[in-house]
């Protein structure tokens, strides 16, 4: 399935370029950009989307800068004059219904700590062409967030329409209808400009949308997450599994991004164009961490108010004993079933690890970067759609004097026996008489079933 999905995906994206090809027309006169633009194109098409070339022309792409030549109108705020961390972006525009713009800032600054505060700023874009609806929608965030404006922890931007490209008569692809297209097309091009302006107030950029209750000092976790990926190449972390919410990209990668969807704003909507974004810079698989950072509050669409009940069910709004899983490679000799890798079992993806039946002495280890002080090991294996497929029985070491060529520790302690496929232990400071480098599973028994590695979860430190 999964790979019937990607081929699909590939050839979507291969006619899409093909199409674009045929029928790009730029909306200003044809000039060095759009040729430029063009001769891309037409080198994603004939490359069919071979990812070194693509990427360096992603990569020529972003460094063009006359593209996105913008006036950006200051509603509200002052940029900061220091880098970030973090730029929390989102568009916003008129509802037929409610409108959760100023919930959806309340739920960011009200969930995140001072210190958190200090390393972040929210950006909105009132991108609706309706200047009224814009003033009004200022006024009122001015009003109950005056000191998150003062201190620059938040701007408030506008897009003039004048460097919108057409938004009539425009491709009806997918059989959407007209409005449906014109809506999906604006909206990239909104994103594209709160991207474009974001590029360089912070390090990393998170989008969310204007409907969204987020969860207890996110901002934290994210940096928890970003620690555990080390140095390993990703291009978009994901925090939910909603649209366009909650995906963390690294903020260098944002005149690209900006790019792409101005390229291709009439084909599709914004979160399939992000999909695609992330294959061309050859991050193949998806990156999604549970729980969810974010939840959708609206339920209404900003489409027409049509009902839009999606809901994350892997959202949790307090996340304080959410672990540290320090940096780490992980081995195995357990033979490993299709697509479901020994580090899908570390730090909460939303997936897990499938080894085919284990035998006793076979072993699931992870070996960290960096000897690490552990308070906490906590192991679930089976998982709700295969519960059979638990560990019957095993123990859990801790590892000292790794080998630095092969990968192993040479010295265990074990810690404790798995009860029904579940492991948990706290107070492990003073295990072992140096900090540990690895945590080794060792299976006891032969089992005829499979074993699924759902979760490790590592504390380094005692308390959230
Ligand atoms: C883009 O610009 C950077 C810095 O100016 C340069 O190092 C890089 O080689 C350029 N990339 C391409 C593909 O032109
Ligand atoms: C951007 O646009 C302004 C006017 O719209 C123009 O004066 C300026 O030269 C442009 N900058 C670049 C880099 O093209
Ligand atoms: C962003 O980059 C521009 C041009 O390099 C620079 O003038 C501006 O000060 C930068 N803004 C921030 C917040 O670093
Ligand atoms: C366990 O499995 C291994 C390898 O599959 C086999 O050699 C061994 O005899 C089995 N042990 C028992 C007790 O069944």
């Amino acid at each position: 399935m999964r790979c019937f999905l990607r081929r699909s995906l590939t050839m979507a994206i291969s006619l899409l370029v093909f199409l674009l090809i045929i029928n790009l027309t730029p909306w200003t006169q044809e000039d060095s950009d759009v040729k430029e633009l063009k001769q891309w194109a037409q080198d994603v098409g004939l490359n069919q989307l071979h990812a070194d070339r693509n990427w360096q022309n992603l990569q020529r792409l972003g460094n063009d800068t006359n593209f996105l030549n913008v006036s950006y109108r200051y509603l509200a705020g002052v940029p900061p004059h220091k880098k970030k961390f973090l730029t929390v972006g989102l568009c916003s525009v008129k509802r037929k219904w409610s409108n959760y713009l100023l919930e959806t800032l309340s739920s960011v600054f009200e969930q995140s700590t001072q210190e958190e505060l200090q390393e972040m700023i929210v950006v909105v874009h009132l991108a609706d062409p309706d200047q009224e609806w814009n003033s009004q929608m200022v006024e009122k965030v001015a009003k109950r967030f005056a000191a998150q404006l003062l201190m620059g922890r938040l701007l408030v931007i506008h897009a003039p329409s004048e460097y919108y490209p057409p938004l009539a008569g425009l491709k009806r692809n997918f059989n959407d209808a007209e409005d449906r297209v014109r809506f999906r097309s604006k909206q990239n091009v909104d994103y594209a400009y709160l991207m474009n302006f974001a590029a360089n107030l912070s390090t990393y950029y998170l989008m969310i949308e204007d409907d969204v209750r987020c969860s207890k000092s996110f901002l934290t976790t994210i940096r928890k997450r970003l620690a555990s990926q080390g140095d390993s190449y990703w291009v978009t972390l994901e925090f939910s599994k909603l649209g366009y919410i909650g995906k963390l990209y690294h903020s260098s990668d944002l005149p690209q991004l900006a790019r792409f969807l101005m390229l291709f704003y009439q084909e599709m909507p914004c979160d399939w164009l992000f999909v695609h974004f992330r294959l061309l810079l050859t991050q193949k698989e998806v990156i999604r961490f549970k729980p969810s950072l974010f939840q959708h509050i609206g339920y209404y669409s900003s489409f027409q108010g049509t009902a839009n009940k999606l809901k994350d069910e892997d959202f949790e709004e307090d996340l304080s004993t959410l672990p540290d899983n320090p940096p780490a490679d992980m081995v195995t000799d357990i033979a490993t079933f299709g697509n479901y890798l020994p580090y899908k079992a570390y730090s909460n993806m939303a997936n897990f690890f499938w080894g085919k039946a284990p035998s006793a002495g076979n072993s699931f280890t992870i070996v960290f970067k960096q000897a690490t002080p552990i308070f906490r090991i906590q192991i679930h294996t089976g998982c709700r759609q295969h519960p059979e497929d638990y560990l019957q029985a095993g123990l859990v070491e801790l590892g000292t004097r790794k080998n630095r060529c092969d990968l192993h520790c040479a010295s265990y302690t074990p810690i404790g026996l798995f009860k029904h496929g579940q492991f948990d232990r706290e107070g492990l400071e003073s295990s072992t008489a140096s900090a540990p480098e690895c945590v080794r599973i060792v299976v006891t028994k032969n089992q005829s079933e499979w074993l699924v590695i759902s979760s490790i979860s590592i504390w380094t430190k005692s308390g959230p």
